[in-house]
């Protein structure tokens, strides 16, 4: 692989983002990879306006990783205050999962977490229908906090949900 670089988007940077989040996370096309949605959820997982949001927030960021010119992961950051950061939205194109790229991520939004936010611990959550997924985290550092976020089944921009069980569990691991 060349080399990848990553950096902070911007907003021309959406309608590459919104494929790659979209193609990670639902239809067909995620099941490419060894780990999607496209069970839980049918729908969008963002849309353009949701991104241009998330852009011009000062609490959030969209850190990007660059191959060649081509947009192939992402990872969305956000202060949640008191020395809390959380990450979402992180996604790999799904022909290159497996290559180290999503763990990449997870280290730089860490870094930036504490860097831009002064965070020092990280919370993340996740559908607990994904073992595959919460047994990488694991390996990643992550701890189940042992709560629960309920799914907001009122919010179409968010999915169009394929059971009525969804919710997410919390996930938490301290930065150094
Ligand atoms: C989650 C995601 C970002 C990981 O990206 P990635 O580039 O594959 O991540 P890495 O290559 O760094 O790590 C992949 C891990 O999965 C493991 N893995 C690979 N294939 C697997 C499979 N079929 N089943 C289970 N684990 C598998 C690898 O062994 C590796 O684990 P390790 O780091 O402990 O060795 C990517 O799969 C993705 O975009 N998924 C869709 C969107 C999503 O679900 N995001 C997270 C929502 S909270």
């Amino acid at each position: 692989m060349s080399e990848i670089t990553i950096r902070v988007a911007v907003a021309a940077d959406i309608p590459a983002l919104h494929s790659l989040i979209e193609s990670a996370y639902r239809g067909e096309a995620s099941r490419t990879g060894w780990t999607t949605e496209a069970d839980l959820l049918g729908g969008q997982r963002t849309d353009p306006d949701d991104l241009a949001d998330i852009l011009a927030n000062p609490e959030q960021a969209m850190l990007t990783a660059w191959r060649d010119e081509s947009l192939i992961g992402c990872v969305l950051i956000a202060d949640r205050g008191g020395g809390t950061g959380y990450f979402g939205m992180l996604s790999v194109s799904p022909t290159l999962q497996g290559g180290g790229l999503g763990r990449r991520l997870v280290d730089a939004a860490h870094a930036a977490l504490a860097e831009r936010f002064g965070a020092r611990r990280v919370r993340i959550s996740v559908f607990p229908q994904r073992g595959s997924l919460i047994a990488w985290y694991e390996r990643l550092g992550y701890r189940k906090t042992g709560e629960t976020l309920p799914f907001d089944y009122g919010n179409p921009r968010l999915g169009l949900p394929l059971r009525d069980d969804l919710h997410f569990v919390v996930m938490e691991h301290a930065l150094a």
